[in-house]
């Protein structure tokens, strides 16, 4: 629960400390440690370290705030049917995948002293930065570049952002009963 509550999203510099390679395997560890629907481990991750690939990955990304991030894990899905359901229709697990592997990431990521920030949004909007920085990496083009996790310490303060409060949006044996 320590790392859960002390996660945040974190959108300021980062020191220029490089992350140790022994790291960055926990971290790719985590990601792939997280529980993928019946088991087909669509996610796969790249951690990038390289500073002049970092420099290309955040000319592309063009997010001032985690430019100066010494790493970067980089998420890849490929969108797989999970099998077959008694109508015919394919069930594909590939996004909850992915979405369970970057939050190991991101608590195991707290948990070492790092910080980071689910980056989708940017990377999959209509500009394609994901399918550019992909081609960068010479990911083949079955998969999909969904997140960058820029992976750091950070220079500046945490920000925390409001949560409702437990009780409007968490009960006991009945919507809405407390
Ligand atoms: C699917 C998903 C996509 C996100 N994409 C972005 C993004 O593109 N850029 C960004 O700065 N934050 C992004 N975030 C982070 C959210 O803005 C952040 O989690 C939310 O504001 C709550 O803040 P917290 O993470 O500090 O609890 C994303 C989060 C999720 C789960």
């Amino acid at each position: 629960m320590d790392a859960i509550f002390q996660r945040k999203s974190y959108r300021g510099a980062y020191l220029p400390d490089p992350v140790p390679r022994a790291d960055l395997t926990t971290l790719l560890e985590a990601g792939l440690s997280a529980p993928s629907g019946c088991n087909k481990q669509t996610t796969s991750l790249i951690a990038v370290d390289d500073p002049a690939l970092l420099r290309e990955i955040f000319s592309i990304m063009d997010l001032p705030d985690c430019k100066s991030a010494p790493a970067v894990i980089c998420v890849l899905t490929k969108h797989i049917a999970a099998y077959r359901d008694g109508w015919g229709k394919e069930r594909c697990y590939s996004v909850q995948d992915y979405a369970a592997a970057i939050e190991n990431i991101l608590l195991e990521a707290v948990q070492l002293g790092y910080q980071s920030c689910w980056i989708e949004g940017h990377v999959t909007d209509a500009d394609e930065q994901g399918k550019r920085i992909a081609e960068m990496l010479a990911v083949p083009d079955y998969y999909e570049l969904v997140a960058v996790l820029p992976i750091g310490k950070a220079a500046e303060p945490l920000q925390s952002v409001q949560k409702r409060p437990f009780s409007e949006r968490a009960w006991f044996n009945r919507f809405g009963q407390e």
